[in-house]
């Protein structure tokens, strides 16, 4: 409808009706036979139950039946018929589980993650989701910090920029009314993956020039593409709830960034700033998240129990009420529900496209890019399938490989490694042994018990545990190679899963060491949702494959790697870490007064360990080998509105195909505030065939050197620059260019 009509709309709203919009519940309680918000899961945001019938939004309810029952109950007893929307986290896809976003990143391949990102608005379009809450855009350079797994851009601004950009196009599409479109809420606003240590829901305290530098550039990219919504952070930010930040909301994303859309709280984050000791009570964080700007009260009963007094006590709050529901009526509106409350819900092709045959193999071939070829000593991988191997580990025969956030999908239609390997070698050619479990029991009971979940004794765990090492012994020699199946829990990453200790769990660990007396060649494939501490495994290791959570088409895409039908090209987007102490560290780091380059005690750097990381940012391996020369530069003074051409010979050097992911890199060597060592400021993915050799063509311009100055200015300096181009963040070809 007109815009005219929305205001004439929100005219006829009583206050009530208006706030009701500014509140998000769970859905579940429309579905109850006996609706009742003082008992039940609602009962905690003490909500009326005329309130319940002005709710705006709902959280988390898919499929088409159920969101149909939830709308029409609801607008049965609405007055204005005012239709719900539906928000939902379709993190890593809907019905289809793909890679975890980390894994998804590091494709380095902007069309296939274009593509997964439809293939998820469409799934979860037909099933009634109007919004999802992706993509989370916070970057991380922690991995303790359980959330990194959510990162689609890793620890680099220029790669968040170009993927967040990506996919909000894909989600948003040209008009989000369309099938197969919908409204991106991008999370969270904002610095959130810089809390302290890795501990969630924690403080961020950080520089502005920081913040606008590293962290600011995704969230920016994806409100220059007109991303619907935001979400704000849970963290402080340098002294303030983000929630409640008027800096950050009004002054930065409102009047700088000029965002028109819909703010929203995380879950509960409004009244959290209480706990936090920046609101009074209740009505006291109502006020301070409404004057900072928050349109939407996620699960927290603050909005609907306080902004009618303080509505009535001020006309200012008041104008501010309409404000925000007018932006929300507008969404409603853009996205067609006034004409039709349900949106693109479809029976029918819930039934037809939803996890349909097409996708799927689309989808395989997707996951397949994101695996990272840590190691390959002796090019231990491809195997040969006339190879005796045994399967040994815990992710052999499990179906728990889609992360943690993919909450909409059925496990119990992923296939495990152990099916796809006998399917392909046959039952008697496959051997196989558990070996240990992921965790020990008592470290899951720690998870069990803090989510309020039964926990489970386990009578003589360690006397088993040792028992089921000694049989995958047994088992592994009768082989020739052993593939180990090991990695985290899906419980271990993802929300409130931050960790101290980033190891393989010790039982795991015990299982490769006892493994590796057979002296018999041993490659890890890891299943993981952060960067792990492998230095104590890492040498008993032929080859690494790092799969990260595959998903629902893991098992095929791996064993597809795996036997060498399909080469690995992913690179990665975060740095390993040599030791948990060496965290936060990532590549774009500043040089110190004594950078840690020569092994001198007097030297930024650890006594126990090498400062490096363990893998670089960047780093991956191929079954091809690939031989860099021959940069060049067309001049090497770069002028204004001018450009620099910069070339590099990468030759394939063997007799295998493959992709390669070729990374340009710049250092400004000189600046009014320090600058990092390198940035990442382009890079191309190509395909080469057997020994074929391409001339790669990159072209640098002034834009490419503007940062955040000492006047916190976004400007290029004139002075002296690097340019680096090469496979991974520490293996570069370097020459020197200036600028006038
Ligand atoms: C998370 C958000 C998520 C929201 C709704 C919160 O706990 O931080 O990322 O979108 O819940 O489920």
């Amino acid at each position: 409808m007109k815009d005219t009509k929305v205001k004439e709309l929100l005219n006829k709203m009583t206050l009530e009706e208006k706030i009701g919009q500014m509140v998000q519940v769970a859905g579940d309680i429309f579905l109850e036979e006996d609706i009742n918000v003082s008992t039940g899961p609602l009962k905690d945001l003490k909500l009326s139950n005329e309130m319940l019938y002005n709710v705006g939004s709902i959280l988390n309810i898919m499929g088409v039946d159920r969101v149909k029952k939830v709308q029409d109950e609801y607008l049965s007893k609405s007055r204005l018929k005012i239709p719900l929307l539906f928000m939902a986290d379709v993190i890593n896809g809907y019905k289809i589980a793909f890679p975890i976003p980390i894994a998804q990143g590091c494709t380095w391949n902007v069309k296939k993650i274009k593509k997964m990102t439809q293939i998820s608005a469409m799934e979860s379009n037909i099933a009634g989701v109007n919004v999802n809450f992706s993509p989370m855009l916070d970057l991380s350079r922690d991995p303790r910090w359980g959330r990194v797994m959510e990162a689609i851009g890793g620890e680099d601004p220029y790669l968040g920029e170009i993927y967040a950009k990506a996919m909000v196009e894909a989600y948003q599409g040209e008009d989000i009314s369309k099938l197969g479109n919908i409204a991106s809420c991008i999370k969270h606003i904002a610095a959130y993956g810089a809390v302290e240590a890795g501990r969630d829901y924690n403080t961020v305290d950080m520089s502005e020039r920081e913040f606008r530098q590293y962290y600011l550039p995704a969230y920016k990219s994806a409100i220059n593409t007109n991303a619907e919504m935001i979400m704000t952070s849970f963290n402080i930010l340098n002294g303030i709830p983000a929630t409640i930040n008027k800096w950050l909301i009004q002054d930065l994303i409102r009047k700088e960034l000029n965002f028109k859309g819909i703010i929203i709280s995380d879950y509960s984050a409004i009244e959290e700033t209480i706990a936090h000791g920046a609101s009074e009570n209740e009505k006291h964080a109502a006020l301070n998240a409404i004057n900072a700007g928050v349109d939407i009260d996620m699960m927290s009963g603050i909005y609907a129990n306080n902004l009618k007094d303080l509505c009535l006590e001020s006309k200012e709050i008041e104008e501010k009420v309409n404000q925000s529901v007018l932006r929300i009526l507008r969404l409603k509106n853009k996205l067609g529900l006034f004409e039709n409350p349900y949106g693109n819900l479809d029976k029918e092709k819930e039934k037809t496209y939803i996890m349909n045959k097409s996708n799927l193999e689309e989808t395989k071939k997707l996951t397949q890019e994101t695996f990272v070829l840590l190691k390959n000593n002796n090019n231990v991988l491809p195997l040969k399938e006339d190879k005796k191997i045994a399967l040994i580990g815990p992710y052999a025969d499990n179906i728990g490989i889609t992360g943690s956030w993919s909450i909409f999908s059925d496990r119990t239609k992923n296939a495990t490694i152990l099916e796809v390997f006998r399917e392909r070698l046959g039952n008697e050619n496959v051997l196989y042994s558990k070996g240990t479990e992921i965790l020990r029991q008592d470290e899951i009971n720690k998870i069990l018990k803090a989510d309020g979940s039964p926990t489970i004794f386990i009578e003589n765990e360690k006397e088993k545990e040792e028992a089921s090492i000694k049989e995958a012994v047994e088992v592994a020699k009768k082989s020739e190679i052993i593939l180990l199946l090991l990695g985290e829990h899906y419980k271990q990453s993802g929300e409130a899963c931050s960790r101290s200790n980033i190891s393989l769990p010790e039982n795991q660990i015990n299982l490769i060491n006892e493994l590796y007396k057979l002296n018999k060649p041993m490659v890890m494939i890891l299943f993981n949702g952060r960067p792990l501490q492998l230095n104590n495994v890492e040498n008993k290791l032929d080859g690494i494959l790092d799969v990260w959570f595959p998903g629902t088409t893991g098992a095929n895409a791996i064993i597809e790697v795996v036997f060498g039908d399909v080469n690995p090209s992913g690179k990665l987007t975060m740095s390993f870490p040599q030791s948990v102490g060496q965290c936060p560290i990532y590549y774009n780091h500043y040089n110190t007064g004594r950078p840690h380059t020569k092994d001198f005690r007097y030297m930024s750097r650890y006594q126990d360990i090498p400062t490096e990381s363990f893998y670089p940012f960047g780093f991956g391996l191929s079954y091809c080998n690939f031989e860099y020369r021959n940069l060049k530069l067309n001049k090497n003074v770069l002028k204004e509105k001018d450009h620099i051409t910069v070339t590099i010979e990468v030759e394939n050097k063997s007799d295998c195909a493959g992709y390669e992911t070729i990374q340009l890199y710049i250092q400004d060597l000189f600046g009014s505030v320090v600058r990092p060592v390198k940035e990442l400021k382009g890079f191309k993915k190509l395909y080469f065939k057997p020994h074929e050799l391409k001339i790669i063509q990159f072209e640098i311009n002034k834009e490419m050197l503007k940062f955040w100055n000492s006047d916190l200015k976004f400007v290029a300096e004139n002075g002296e620059f690097k340019v680096f181009i090469g496979r991974d963040s520490e293996n570069t070809m370097e020459k020197n260019f200036f600028t006038k």
